[in-house]
């Protein structure tokens, strides 16, 4: 084995020369090796590799290495295992959404996910809203849960893709968190390792996610699908709007209400609507029909009431209070709440995701530092969307949290959040395209 030389790879991508597959799997080894390869080298070599990029080949390398740096799962399961993973939202309560419905039309979903991102929520944290529901699962009980259930949903471990735990926590803090190609490896290894045969990426594009315009996005799930390939895993990117949050609710307990309000038969909503066509998707990449059966059969699964009947299957196998599927305002709101009103009547022409998600950390919905504990019961109802006509007085949303202090705070935040126009805006798709493994687009 050739000797390896760190300073060498450094200057190689600084240069833009490819580093071998040999070379990035030593680099990675390194990441965790004993001792580890230095943090002001990787810190160096991530900066390289932010200024000078990666090619598909390293990024794919790059991607198997980290995914073998920690458990690589395998599910000897009598039906295809399906995931998603979305690049981070505000108000994106999808997975709690499409996972029972994948569930009920006869797809595994084992979902490993984690915790509330800066002013994105984690499904964790939402949760862990519903009373006694715990997601420290061990391996015997999560399998024999997904094989109840069709799914269950798990805190994701540190031996999960170890090396990227290292490298996200060293990015976090040199500015290199913004890379394609690491974005990619990141976020590739984790659902590499956890063994599903077919992923659905939900790329979140605007202001409110990593990827601010449809280029980029598209650029990033063309190379997660190449890595995916690279590893033989059927893979689709969605790329939707996040200059919006998604659906109405804001935080945990209520965004488990609104979950529960969908799985309830609300499948014309746009957060139904785009939860049945995620998981149509998936269901016809798990070769479960044609686009339009896998669509009528995930509707079937919300109006027949079998996919609520999957959540309180795994909300009760994890320890949780079933009946909430059936009482939703068993999860408490925090006890102060305030409406902000229209100053004037308009068009809302904008609700920036953004300052809408950090308005809700403010209220206790998410964490600013890693130690806080949050506040189930605090978050946001909107009560209207873009597009969407308000008179002066009107309400535009109600805020909830445990403290007026902080209803103060998140208060002035969101007055600049909703923006308010003389003409009606021109309506944006919440699915702004979708990318498959040939590199096919619509929309
Ligand atoms: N999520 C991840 O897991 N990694 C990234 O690099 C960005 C988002």
């Amino acid at each position: 084995m050739a000797v390896f030389h760190m300073g060498e790879c450094i200057r190689k991508t600084k240069q833009q020369i490819p580093l071998t597959n040999e070379e990035i799997r030593q680099l990675v080894r390194g990441i965790t090796a004993e001792p580890p390869i230095p943090d002001y080298q990787l810190a160096a070599w991530l900066m390289a590799a932010c200024f000078s990029g990666l090619n598909d080949a390293e990024t794919a390398a790059l991607t198997m290495a980290m995914r073998d740096s920690g458990q690589v799962m395998h599910w000897d399961l009598d039906a295809p295992v399906a995931d998603k993973h979305s690049t981070g939202g505000v108000g994106d309560k999808t997975t709690l959404i499409l996972a029972p419905i994948v569930a009920a039309c006869g797809v595994y979903m084992p979902k490993m996910s984690g915790r509330g991102l800066g002013h994105t929520g984690g499904t964790i944290d939402k949760l862990e809203s519903i009373p006694g529901l715990s997601t420290a699962l061990d391996p015997a009980d999560f399998l024999a849960l997904v094989k109840k259930a069709g799914f269950a949903v798990a805190m994701q471990t540190g031996n999960l893709a170890p090396a990227d735990k290292k490298l996200y926590a060293l990015r976090d803090v040199t500015e290199t968190v913004d890379s394609i190609p690491l974005i990619c490896a990141s976020i590739m290894s984790k659902k590499l390792a956890t063994g599903a045969d077919h992923i659905l990426l939900d790329v979140k594009v605007g202001s409110g996610a990593f990827m601010k315009n449809d280029d980029d996005a598209a650029e990033l799930a063309r190379r997660m699908l190449s890595a995916a390939n690279a590893d033989g895993r059927d893979c689709t990117a969605i790329l939707t709007d996040m200059d919006r949050p998604l659906g109405m609710c804001i935080g945990n307990a209520i965004e488990v209400q609104e979950a529960i309000e969908v799985l309830a038969g609300d499948t014309e909503s746009e957060l139904g609507g785009f939860c049945i066509e995620l998981a149509a998707e998936i269901l016809h990449m798990a070769g479960r029909g044609t686009a339009e059966q896998c669509l009528a059969m995930a509707k079937d699964a919300v109006t027949s009431g079998r996919a609520m009947e999957r959540l309180a299957v795994m909300i009760a196998g994890q320890g949780g209070d079933a009946s909430v599927t059936e009482h939703p305002e068993k999860l408490a709101l925090s006890a102060c709440s305030r409406t902000l009103r229209a100053a004037r009547g308009g068009w809302i022409s904008a609700m920036h995701s953004e300052e809408i998600g950090r308005a809700s950390v403010l209220l206790g919905a998410g964490r600013m530092t890693k130690a806080d504990a949050i506040d189930s019961g605090a978050g946001i109802r909107l009560h209207c969307k873009n597009g969407d006509a308000v008179e002066q007085g009107g309400a535009l949303l109600t805020m909830y949290a445990a403290k007026e202090s902080q209803l103060d705070e998140a208060e002035a935040m969101l007055r600049q959040a909703v923006v308010l126009s003389d003409e009606k805006p021109e309506a944006v798709p919440l699915i702004h395209r979708v990318v498959r493994s040939d590199s096919s687009a619509r929309n």
